[in-house]
C-alpha cells in the first residue's frame, strides 16, 4: 500500500544558481531551509520587484527507506514559482511551467537503493513571457521559490493517482455518488476488488459498498446508490464526510481518502442557490500574499486567512484572485463553510498558442486538484479581465465541463458585451466612483436580451485606494462605497452577489499601487489589521453570531475637513443604539433603511436631526467623551466608549496561536495594537517596536517595526525543534512586553 512521506524539511538552497549545478552532488554554499520557502525575504514595501526574479537552486538529499526498496516512487510538488526543472541523481526528470498548480514525476527509475539520492530543483522565478500570468503588466507580485509543499509517495504496483468523489442525487433522501478514479497500474490485471466507505466526522461508517471492477485505460468509474443519513453541506452547517476508496487484488492494494460534502450549487437567472435555497453572495477577493515572505506561508496561516474571511468579515464567498490557492486554504473553506470561486492564473494578457496551452493545462490541473472541495462552486476559466477570444475560451470551457459536469463555469471580464461562453457571466463592475451610479444593469453589461446567471466579481479597488492610516473621511467614504455596492447587489435579484476588491492590501508592481509596491485596496492591511471598511462586511452578519457596533470615527474635534463629527455612521447589526456625548442627553437611535434599503443591516446614521453639532460640541467649544451601547432584543450586547482625550495607555500583543508544531514549518501572527485608555486604537501614533526572540523560533522580516494606523504585526515561524519561543517586544512609547509560544 502507498506511503506518503512529507519532504518539507531539510532542503538545501542557494539563491545563486550556477550553470551546471544540477550535475553536482555538492552542497557547498547552500543554506539549510524548510518548505514553504521564499527565494528571498523582501522588505514590506519600497523594494524592487526584480529582487525575487532570479534563478535559484534547491537540493534534497534522501535515502529510500529499507522497506520501500523495489517500490515505485512519485515525487510531487504543490507549487513552485514559476518554472521548475527537476533532476534526480543528476538526471533530468521533468519540468513544469506555472507557479500555481501541482505537478509530479515518477522517479523510480532514477533512484539509488543503496546510497543517498539527491533531488535538484532549478527554480526560475523570473516573469517568463511564455507562462501565465506573465507576458505583460500584472497588478500583483508572484514572488519565487518552492513556496508550497513537496512529498514522495511510494507504492508497489497499483496507485490511485486521483479521485473524484462526485455526489449525486444530492437533494433526494437517498443520495448517490460517482467515484471516478485514475490509476497507475503496473500489472497486466485490470480486474480488481473495490471497496468504498463514507464516514461522518465522528468516524461512524455511514455507507459501505464493495464489488468487482474493471479498469479501462487506468480509469475506474464506480457508481453507488442508496446512501442514507447524509446531512447536506451548507455555509451555515458545513458538514463533511470522509470518503475512502480501496482497490485491491491478492497481491496489491491502494487506498485513497478525501473530505467531501453533499450539496447542490447553482447560479440561476434569479440568483445563486445552495441546496435549492437562495443565498445572496457577499464576498471579497483574496491574494495569497504576506509581508516579507510573499506566498510562502504554511498551513496554519493559510487557514487563518479563511477564518478571518468567514469568522471576522462574515463573508460567505471568496474569489481566489487570480490563481488556484493553497489547498490548506481551500480545505479550511470546506470546514468552515466559505464558498469559493477559483480561477486560473492570469491578468488581462493572453499569450501565444503555447501560452494558451499552458492556460488550458492550468484549467485541468486546477480542477483535478480541487474537484472534491464542496466549497468550490464555480470554476474561473478565463484570464482575468482579458479580451474575448472565442477559440481559446471555448476550449477552456469545454475542458472544465468535461472534467467536472457538477460545477458551472465563469470567467471574469471588465468590459461590456463580452461574449458569454461560460455558464455564469462574471463581471468586474467598477462603475461606482462615489456618485449615483453604483452597479450596472446586467443587460447593459452582457448586451443580451435575456437575463443570465450573473455575479459581480470586483468593485472599488483602484477606484478608491485607502490606507489604514488615511484620514477619517477617506476611510468613511471607502466604507460607504463598499456598502453602496453591496446594497445595490442585494437589491437586484438578477445579481447573485458581489465580491469586492479586496480583502487584504497586497504587494504589486511599480505600474500599480502607491509607488511603494503596495496596492492599498484591502478592507484590511497586509498584516490583516482592520480598516473602517472591514465593518461594512462584518456588520452584515446576524447579531446572534456576533454583535457588531463600529462608529466610523476616531472621535476627534479636528480630523475631518472643517472640523465636526457629523454625520456619524455606526456600522452595526444591533436593533438600536443608545448614544451619549459627555453628560448630555442619552439618545436612542435606530437603523435607517432610507439610504441602504437592501442591506441586511444598514448603518445607523447620526445626523443633525439626532445630535446637533452644538450638542456634540462645535469647533472652539468644549469637546466630550462618547458612549455607545448596542442592544439586540432589548438586551445590551455591545458597548464602546471613546475618549475626548485619547492617550497611549496599553500595548496589546496577541498571538493568533499559542501552540505551534515542530514537525514541519509552522507559523503564526503576532498582532500589536496601541490602545488608549478606552481600548481604542490610536490611529496616528508613531511607535517603533524592537523585537527579539529566544528559543525555538524565528521572526519573519525585520527586528524593528513601526506602527501604521496604530497597529503592527509580524509572523514567527518554527525551526523543527520542540520547546518554547519567547518573543520580547519593546515599544518606544509603552515599554516592554513578552509573549511565549510553545512548539510541540
Ligand atoms: C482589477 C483587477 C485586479 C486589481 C483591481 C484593482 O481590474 O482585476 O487584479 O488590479 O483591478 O482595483
Amino acid at each position: 500500500m502507498r506511503q506518503t512521506i512529507s519532504c518539507n524539511n531539510n532542503w538545501f538552497y542557494t539563491p545563486a544558481y550556477k550553470e551546471g549545478e544540477e550535475e553536482s552532488l555538492l552542497l557547498d554554499g547552500f543554506d539549510k531551509v524548510n518548505l514553504p520557502h521564499t527565494n528571498i525575504e523582501l522588505p514590506y514595501n519600497y523594494f524592487d520587484e526584480t529582487d525575487f526574479q532570479f534563478v535559484s537552486c534547491y537540493k534534497y538529499p534522501f535515502y529510500v527507506p529499507e522497506e520501500k526498496k523495489g517500490d515505485n516512487c512519485i515525487l510531487r510538488f504543490e507549487g513552485v514559482m514559476s518554472y521548475a526543472k527537476v533532476y534526480v541523481n543528476q538526471q533530468f526528470v521533468g519540468e513544469h511551467k506555472g507557479g500555481y498548480t501541482p505537478f509530479q514525476f515518477d522517479i523510480t527509475q532514477y533512484l539509488f537503493l543503496h546510497k543517498e539520492n539527491l533531488v535538484t530543483v532549478v527554480v526560475d522565478s523570473t516573469e517568463r513571457k511564455d507562462t501565465p500570468p506573465f507576458g505583460h503588466l500584472i497588478d500583483y507580485l508572484t514572488y519565487g521559490g518552492i513556496y508550497r509543499g513537496v512529498s514522495m509517495t511510494y507504492y508497489s504496483q497499483l496507485y490511485i493517482d486521483n479521485i473524484f468523489f462526485q455526489p449525486k442525487k444530492v437533494l433526494e433522501t437517498d443520495k448517490a455518488m460517482r467515484i471516478q478514479a485514475s490509476l497507475i497500474n503496473h500489472k497486466e490485471n485490470n480486474k480488481y476488488h473495490a471497496y468504498c466507505r463514507l464516514e461522518d466526522k465522528k468516524g461512524h461508517v455511514i455507507y459501505e459498498d464493495q464489488r468487482e471492477v474493471n479498469l479501462h485505460n487506468g480509469e475506474l468509474i464506480y457508481d453507488v446508490e442508496g446512501i442514507k443519513g447524509i446531512d447536506l453541506w451548507h455555509v451555515d452547517s458545513p458538514i463533511l464526510y470522509r470518503a475512502y476508496l480501496e482497490i485491491s487484488d491478492e497481491e496489491s492494494k491502494d487506498v485513497i481518502e478525501r473530505s467531501i460534502g453533499f450539496r447542490s450549487a447553482e447560479f440561476k437567472v434569479d440568483g445563486f442557490y445552495l441546496n435549492n435555497e437562495k443565498v445572496q453572495l457577499r464576498g471579497l477577493n483574496r491574494h495569497q500574499a504576506y509581508p516579507y515572505v510573499g506566498y510562502a506561508m504554511p498551513k496554519r496561516v493559510q487557514e487563518k486567512d479563511a477564518d478571518i474571511l468567514k469568522d471576522e468579515l462574515h463573508l460567505n464567498i471568496v474569489r481566489t484572485s487570480h490563481y488556484p490557492q493553497s489547498t490548506y486554504f481551500l480545505d479550511r473553506c470546506d470546514e468552515i463553510g466559505l464558498l469559493v470561486f477559483e480561477e486560473i492564473p492570469g491578468w488581462q494578457h493572453i499569450g501565444d498558442e503555447a501560452w494558451r496551452d499552458i492556460a488550458c493545462s492550468n484549467v485541468e490541473e486546477m480542477i483535478r486538484r480541487d474537484w472534491n472541495h464542496p466549497s468550490i462552486i464555480l470554476w474561473g476559466v478565463r484570464i482575468n479581465e482579458s479580451q474575448d477570444d472565442d477559440a481559446f475560451y471555448s476550449r477552456s470551457n469545454a475542458i472544465a465541463r468535461e472534467l467536472d459536469p457538477t460545477r458551472q463555469t465563469g470567467g471574469v471580464r471588465c468590459f461590456e458585451k463580452s461574449r458569454m461562453l461560460e455558464d455564469v457571466f462574471t463581471m468586474n463592475d467598477f462603475i461606482h466612483s462615489g456618485g449615483e451610479e453604483v452597479l450596472r444593469d446586467q443587460k447593459q453589461v452582457t448586451g443580451l436580451e435575456q437575463n443570465v446567471p450573473y455575479m459581480v466579481t470586483e468593485y472599488n479597488g483602484h477606484m478608491f485606494p485607502t490606507k489604514i492610516f488615511d484620514q477619517e473621511e477617506r476611510q468613511i467614504e471607502h466604507t460607504l462605497r463598499h456598502l453602496r455596492v453591496q446594497d445595490a447587489a442585494y437589491g437586484d435579484p438578477t445579481i447573485s452577489g458581489a465580491i469586492g476588491w479586496c480583502a487584504f492590501d497586497y504587494n504589486t508592481h511599480d505600474g500599480f499601487g502607491s509607488g511603494d509596491r503596495i496596492c492599498y485596496h484591502g478592507v484590511m492591511d497586509m498584516f490583516r489589521h482592520r480598516k473602517f471598511a472591514f465593518y461594512a462586511y462584518a456588520s452584515q452578519e446576524s447579531p446572534e453570531i456576533e454583535p457588531i457596533m463600529m462608529p466610523l470615527t476616531i472621535w476627534s474635534r479636528g480630523e475631518r475637513d472643517q472640523g465636526g463629527s457629523i454625520p456619524l455612521y455606526i456600522l452595526t447589526n444591533c436593533d438600536y443604539i443608545d448614544i451619549q456625548c459627555g453628560e448630555g442627553l442619552l439618545k436612542r437611535v435606530y437603523a435607517n433603511k432610507d439610504k441602504f434599503p437592501h442591506l441586511p443591516y444598514p448603518p445607523i446614521v447620526i445626523d443633525d436631526t439626532v445630535f446637533t453639532q452644538e450638542e456634540i460640541g462645535e469647533w472652539g467649544h468644549v469637546w466630550q467623551d462618547l458612549a455607545l451601547s448596542g442592544y439586540y432584543k432589548d438586551e445590551l450586547v455591545i458597548s464602546k466608549k471613546m475618549s475626548k482625550n485619547p492617550i497611549p495607555t496599553s500595548l496589546e500583543v496577541i498571538a493568533d496561536h499559542t501552540q505551534l508544531i515542530a514537525t514541519e514549518k509552522d507559523a503564526t501572527r503576532i498582532s500589536i495594537r496601541l490602545l488608549d485608555q478606552c481600548g481604542n486604537v490610536l490611529p496616528f501614533v508613531d511607535d517603533i517596536i524592537s523585537l527579539c526572540i529566544e528559543g525555538v523560533g524565528r521572526i519573519q522580516g525585520p527586528d524593528k517595526i513601526v506602527t501604521r494606523g496604530g497597529t503592527a504585526a509580524f509572523w514567527v515561524e518554527t525551526l523543527n525543534q520542540t520547546g518554547v519561543m519567547t518573543i520580547m517586544l519593546e515599544s518606544m512609547l509603552l515599554g516592554k512586553k513578552e509573549i511565549s509560544i510553545t512548539v510541540v
